[in-house]
């Protein structure tokens, strides 16, 4: 582990060490569940064994289903995500130019007049996609890729767009995953449908981490989702399932509607305050108290 690793997470458990959970995707994801790790290992070893097939129906940076794959956690795992930039980047990881990716990021000069050229580029072709994807991704604010997000202006220690460009920390994770991905398969595509089709497979472990419906607007491109669908379709998996949320009284009252048993976990923001969060599963045999 380098100190990058223990740098780009921020958001931290209140009570928890996120030393101990390697950092294995190329991306700082906004509202990235690195910090839920430890609980989310809980819940998969509580039948004793490697679980047969995981579902991440909202990957993101997909920190869980990479976790799993290489923890030998689960056997086989499908990641599904709606975002076409970000799905650009999980094609080209798991079934693509993973090479050409990893080097371009390690061979860019990170300059403006290099950046405004890859991101004007007209004619981008998925592996070019992929990499303005990881390019904003750590050059701008807070990880955002929706609209209305720009550039890092003085960062950390005034290093600018520079202070979260690791380019050797990425090239590394980017080849590392190849060593998992035959158990990977990615869908460019929509979570509803995916759970939907595995609604009756009693194996299936689902890890729901949908755009939150506070902060879900700000932080992504696709956040309008239809919650209560979510919480119906959840009540109704005949898998394993654990569905985190932000802590409203909104979602309180949809588990409660749906006779769905939920937990709070604590948790530090990126501003260092300290919120809590809704773990919903469909049994909590598995859960230890902190
Ligand atoms: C809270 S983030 C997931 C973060 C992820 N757990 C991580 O640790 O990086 C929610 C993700 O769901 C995606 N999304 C939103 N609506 C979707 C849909 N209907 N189907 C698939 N993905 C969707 C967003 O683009 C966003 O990447």
């Amino acid at each position: 582990m380098t100190i990058f690793d223990l740098d780009v997470e921020r958001i931290s458990p209140a009570l928890v060490n996120v030393a101990s959970v390697p950092q294995r995707s190329p991306f700082r994801y906004p509202g990235g569940k690195t910090w839920l790790i430890p609980t989310v290992r809980q819940w998969l070893k509580q039948e004793g064994q490697e679980v047969s097939f995981l579902v991440e129906p909202f990957a993101g940076g997909g920190i869980v289903s990479l976790t799993a794959a290489f923890e030998k956690l689960a056997e086989h795992i499908t990641m599904v995500e709606m975002d076409e930039e970000v799905a650009a980047v999980w094609e080209v990881i798991l079934n693509g130019k993973n090479k050409w990716l990893a080097d371009k990021i390690f061979s860019f000069d990170l300059t403006l007049d290099n950046i405004k050229s890859e991101l004007d580029n007209p004619d981008k072709q998925i592996h070019d996609k992929a990499f303005c994807t990881i390019l904003k991704n750590r050059i701008f604010h807070g990880g955002i890729l929706a609209k209305g997000s720009g550039m890092i202006k003085n960062g950390e220690n005034g290093k600018g767009i520079a202070s979260r460009w690791y380019p050797k920390t990425l090239h590394d994770r980017i080849l590392a995953i190849s060593f998992v991905k035959g158990k990977i398969d990615f869908i460019a595509g929509n979570a509803f449908e995916i759970m939907e089709r595995n609604l009756t497979n009693p194996k299936a472990y689902f890890f729901i981490d949908p755009p939150y419906t506070v902060a879900g607007k700000r932080l992504y491109t696709h956040f309008n989702i239809d919650h209560e669908q979510l919480f119906s379709l959840a009540s109704r998996l005949k898998g394993k399932f654990m569905l985190t949320y932000d802590d409203t009284n909104e979602i309180r009252q949809l588990a409660d509607k749906y006779q769905l048993q939920y937990k709070t976990i604590p948790m530090k923001t990126t501003h260092h305050t300290k919120k809590n969060e809704i773990i919903i599963s469909d049994n909590f045999a598995w859960w230890v108290e902190s």
